[in-house]
């Protein structure tokens, strides 16, 4: 083992004493790193340690390649050797320089760390390529775009919607020369537009700016509505029945529906139909549905049934009062409603004047079909008669009256005075009630007594219960006597209140209609 070592270094030892010689260092390339299409380019290669009197030859590769030379250059000694390029596509890359002793094989070549040249090609011809197809989708599709070019190299690109940049987002993904958007809306419709860009030596940059591409994206259609209005024409009376989409790209092809059978078609250039369907009044006239088709998705909306009911009375006026600060009755909101009646409009009449949206003392609220509320101030100049009218809204000959109510400040205030009687009355019989069947309690078991004394315990302990029941009621008459003796007071006072509404105190008091008839003086 140790005579092998020792031959080993006496050979390393032999070896680098031969070397020291002729021994060819590591040559250094350097020059610029960027460089230009089709400009002249020098590169340098330097050689430090190299044998004497051999003659080096230096060349220029492209790393990997060593079958093409880029340049080369003989020396003698040591100089620097310069490689003028004129700078091809080609010459974009990694470089080498080897060194080589021209007419010594012992001698074993060297190379040098490669030398990053980036090829600047400007950049030309962009031109945007629609990767996924069709220059026209339905919303929710992909849509890939690419941004070619003729010639170009370190190129970056921009995108232009509309001329404006698209901004990116987990829904618009740009990379490299391509433009992502997974799921397009119609907010992506538009003018596309790319723009690609290089620069030279952070100084000189250039541009290519593509021809624009019209991408369209076509919205679908969307859930229908349906609905309709009745329509009277020469005593024949008609559904009109409308489909109508939110959105949608056109065309849209409507159908409608009575239960299965398919009763109209329609090709829209809108995202809505109408059809006009025949309609016996007061007639169930089947259960129709709109269907609303783009290519190959289909719609439907809800089904809904197709009857009409006209107008029936009576028609009603029932009320709800405002109460002021000072317990006067401020406002009222009057409803009218008819007993039956699918497609309603109400009017109201003050002394037989028409009133309709907002007046000085009063507001007309609509709620079609069920009730129209009037919302009226109680003062000087709302007193009168008032009265309501429903008719078909198709067929304003229909009208159907309800009576007439005579309103003013003193009538209004009277109605709470004649709540609290009324209540007042039925307690004070409640407890004339109580009061009889005590008495009679009483005398009964009179009768009973000495019989069976755990029965009267048990009596007596019934009693109890019963006498506590009569102290929360008396409790309750009272709180109601002080409530009388404040309206009462307060009645004498509303005379002086002008026709202002003061700060309302809304106390929620609804009196049925027949009460409120009672009191009318018409
Ligand atoms: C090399 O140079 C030495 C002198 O430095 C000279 O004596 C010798 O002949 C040369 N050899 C060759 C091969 O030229
Ligand atoms: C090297 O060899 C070439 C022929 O292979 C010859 O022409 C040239 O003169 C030689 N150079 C030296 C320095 O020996
Ligand atoms: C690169 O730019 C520098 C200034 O930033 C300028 O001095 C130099 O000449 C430019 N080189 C080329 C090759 O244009
Ligand atoms: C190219 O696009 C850039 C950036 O939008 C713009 O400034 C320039 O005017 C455009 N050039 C042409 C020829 O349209
Ligand atoms: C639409 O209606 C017409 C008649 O009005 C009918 O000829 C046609 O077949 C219908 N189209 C469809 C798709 O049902
Ligand atoms: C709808 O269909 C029902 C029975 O299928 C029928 O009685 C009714 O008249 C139809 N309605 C219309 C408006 O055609
Ligand atoms: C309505 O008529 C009554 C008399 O019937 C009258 O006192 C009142 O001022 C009239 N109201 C209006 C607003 O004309
Ligand atoms: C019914 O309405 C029409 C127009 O909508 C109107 O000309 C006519 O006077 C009205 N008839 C009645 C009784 O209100």
């Amino acid at each position: 083992m140790f005579p092998f070592v020792f031959v080993i270094v006496l050979g390393l030892c032999s070896c680098s004493q031969e070397n020291s010689q002729s021994v060819l260092g590591r040559p250094q390339l350097f020059g610029p790193s960027e460089a230009l299409l089709e400009t002249v380019v020098n590169l340098n290669c330097k050689l430090l340690t190299y044998p004497k009197n051999e003659s080096i030859l230096l060349q220029l590769f492209k790393e990997g390649d060593r079958k093409r030379v880029l340049a080369e250059y003989t020396s003698m000694a040591g100089q620097i050797a310069t490689f003028p390029l004129y700078i091809r596509p080609r010459h974009d890359g990694n470089l080498e320089c080897v060194a080589r002793a021209q007419n010594n094989s012992k001698i074993e070549p060297t190379v040098s760390i490669t030398h990053y040249l980036k090829v600047i090609v400007p950049v030309q011809g962009a031109k945007v390529v629609v990767r996924s197809g069709q220059q026209e989708m339905f919303e929710g599709r992909e849509l890939d775009l690419r941004c070619d070019v003729t010639t170009g190299s370190y190129v970056s690109y921009t995108w232009f919607l509309n001329n404006q940049r698209v901004s990116l987002s987990p829904h618009h993904r740009a990379a490299d020369d391509q433009l992502l958007i997974p799921s397009v809306t119609s907010k992506d419709s538009g003018f596309y537009m790319c723009v690609a860009s290089n620069t030279f030596n952070h100084t000189e940059s250039f541009h290519s700016n593509s021809s624009e591409v019209l991408i369209t994206v076509k919205d679908l259609v969307s859930k229908p509505d349906i609905s309709f209005s009745v329509l009277k024409d020469d005593s024949l009376y008609f559904a009109v029945v409308t489909c109508q989409s939110t959105k949608g790209h056109p065309p849209v092809i409507f159908k409608l529906f009575n239960g299965t059978a398919q009763i109209h078609n329609m090709t829209s250039n809108e995202t809505k139909a109408t059809f006009k369907v025949p309609l016996v009044l007061g007639q169930h006239s089947g259960w129709f549905q709109c269907q609303a088709r783009q290519g190959e998705r289909t719609v439907y909306s809800e089904w809904i049934p197709l009857e009409v009911e006209p107008v029936g009375g009576p028609v009603k006026i029932h009320y709800e009062s405002d109460v002021g600060e000072d317990f006067a009755v401020v406002g009222l909101r009057l409803y009218c409603k008819a007993a039956k009646g699918t497609h309603l409009q109400y009017q109201w009449f003050l002394n037989k004047t028409l009133l309709s949206g907002r007046g000085s003392f009063y507001h007309v609220v609509h709620q079609p079909p069920e009730q129209s509320i009037l919302l009226m101030s109680v003062g000087r100049s709302s007193a009168g008669t008032y009265h309501c009218e429903v008719s078909d809204s198709f067929d304003n000959s229909t009208a159907v009256r309800s009576r007439r109510h005579y309103l003013d400040r003193e009538v209004v205030n009277s109605l709470p005075l004649l709540v609290v009687v009324v209540v007042f009355g039925c307690f004070t019989f409640l407890i004339l009630l109580v009061c009889v069947c005590c008495w009679i309690g009483v005398l009964f078991r009179r009768r009973e007594f000495g019989e069976k004394s755990l029965w009267i315990l048990e009596m007596n302990r019934t009693n109890a219960a019963f006498e506590g029941d009569l102290d929360v009621t008396e409790y309750d008459e009272d709180v109601d006597l002080a409530r009388a003796a404040e309206g009462g007071e307060f009645d004498q006072t509303s005379e002086a209140s002008v026709d202002e509404w003061p700060q309302i105190v809304k106390r929620g008091k609804t009196i049925e209609d027949e009460a409120f008839e009672d009191s009318q003086r018409v």
